[in-house]
């Protein structure tokens, strides 16, 4: 059951030539996901050879293997986790009956729904950094870029085939419109607004992928607790390639650092206008970038006080992060969370019902999680002896969604006048400016081993490669 099939068009591990009508409907839609790569995915790629891995095997050991492949002939396929034998719900109304190897009827519109709105960030998020191939600072970048592209693609495959498995023809038209949704488009966007925003920069590249495939993270930990056994199998599969997205951006902001404060000791300036002439990124404006991205992704968890979030837990559809690792009754009736509620303009906690703050359950988990990252990085400016840190914003700060999208409040969580907001945005958010700036950097380096003056070269390439390995070859 673990190994994959190779020799079918569709890989899979699922059997998928023993259910001849769901080969045939995915066997249609791989045509069109192809024009939707072409048409969207990396830009101007279409004959280089990359060095990309592919699963072979869901297995915990070497599952991948690597070699040099056209993108657009990736082998794209479905693969879940095994199942483990009589799983049972282990929360919500369910805890302790068999898990579900179907859809049941009751759950099926917001089983959809959960399915769809995960399914969509994956091609969004291709589309997002479809441009950023152009302006690679290095060949090892650009490869990591792609490689994450097309696992996006594959999650992508992940959620359209129990689509298409598992919800008929209301399915296959969800699987569809994935194709024909586009992030940012006016008329027909991507369902999230962050996956709507665009990824102009590569600063903006390994910020998205340490924070917001954060985010991606979470939702599949969540998922893969679902008493719908198919799904909680294929997210498990999609973790294993997620880790290595946030790497990417956790490493990618790692190296700026490590060059910026390499640059700041140099010149022995913490000066962001010199530290620019000298074609760097000062920490301010890193700090900008982070709070950016940061309070963006955190409105992804959704409405601090939900009754879908709810809903979705107590019929056994999404858990928590988790679930399995906590003690309590996994049920939580009764039980209260505190979640900030907004009192004549200012910050006040409330304990409401937990199971109605679960969103807010899980955004604290993320929280907890992304400030380990940015205490890593912190490290590294330590070690290079700059006292300057960074430091993720309050979680009120410039929220869109839920109680806290009414009210202004700083990175430091003191809520402010709008006139403050106003004068002081440029300070806290990445102004015209500093994008600007960001993109001056911006220029192509390919040559192998070499990298852009702004960042630093990784400690080590892929799969025990040299660094100046040709990770892409363009025929
Ligand atoms: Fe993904
Ligand atoms: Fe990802």
């Amino acid at each position: 059951m673990s190994s994959i099939n190779y020799s079918e068009k569709i890989p899979n591990n699922v059997n998928l030539s023993e259910d001849r009508a769901l080969q045939r409907a995915l066997e249609s839609w791989q045509p069109d996901f192809i024009n939707w790569w072409d048409d969207m995915g990396p830009e101007g790629t279409t004959d280089a050879s990359v060095y990309l891995r592919t699963a072979v095997s869901v297995d915990p050991q070497g599952w991948a293997q690597f070699g040099h492949v056209k993108m657009r002939d990736y082998r794209w396929g479905i693969f879940l986790n095994p199942g483990q034998q009589d799983r049972k719900i282990h929360f919500g109304d369910h805890l302790g009956e068999d898990a579900w190897q179907d859809v049941p009827g009751e759950y099926r519109a917001n089983l959809r729904r959960i399915i769809v709105t995960q399914g969509d960030t994956e091609p969004a998020s291709v589309e997002q950094q479809r441009h950023l191939g152009l302006t690679a600072p290095s060949m090892y970048d650009l490869r990591n870029l792609f490689q994450i592209n097309v696992e996006e693609g594959r999650h992508l495959w992940a959620m359209v085939y129990l689509l298409h498995k598992h919800f008929g023809r209301d399915g296959r038209e969800e699987a569809d419109a994935l194709l024909q949704r586009r992030s940012g488009q006016e008329d027909n966007p991507r369902i999230l607004q962050a996956f709507n925003e665009q990824t102009p920069d590569w600063l903006s590249f390994f910020m998205f992928t340490y924070f917001t495939d954060r985010d991606g993270k979470f939702q599949l930990c969540a998922l893969a607790e679902s008493a719908f056994d198919p799904l909680a199998r294929t997210t498990k599969f999609m973790l294993t390639e997620e880790a290595h997205h946030m790497f990417v951006g956790e490493s990618g902001v790692g190296r700026v650092i490590n060059r910026t404060c390499q640059v700041m000791n140099e010149l022995k300036t913490d000066d962001p206008k010199k530290l620019r002439e000298a074609g760097v990124i000062d920490l301010p404006t890193l700090q900008r970038y982070l709070n950016f991205h940061f309070s963006v992704t955190i409105d992804l968890f959704g409405a601090d006080e939900s009754s879908n979030a709810a809903t979705f837990y107590s019929t056994g559809l999404k858990g928590r992060y988790e679930e399995g690792k906590r003690t309590d009754d996994h049920q939580l009736r009764g039980q209260t969370y505190r979640v900030l509620n907004v009192v004549n303009g200012q910050l006040v906690e409330k304990e409401v019902p937990m199971l109605n703050a679960l969103n807010e359950v899980l955004r604290d988990d993320y929280i907890k999680d992304s400030i380990a990252g940015v205490e890593r990085w912190n490290k590294l400016i330590e070690k290079a002896g700059i006292p300057f840190r960074l430091k993720t914003p309050h979680k009120a700060f410039h929220r869109n969604i839920g109680a806290l999208s009414g009210v202004k409040v700083s990175p430091e969580g003191q809520v402010v006048s709008e006139a403050e907001w106003a004068a002081r945005h440029d300070e806290w958010l990445p102004s015209g400016a500093d994008r600007a700036f960001v993109a001056s950097l911006m220029g192509r380096v390919v040559e192998p081993g070499k990298f852009a003056n702004w960042i630093a070269p990784p400690a080590m390439g892929i799969n025990r490669q040299p660094v100046d390995f040709e990770y892409v070859r363009f025929n």
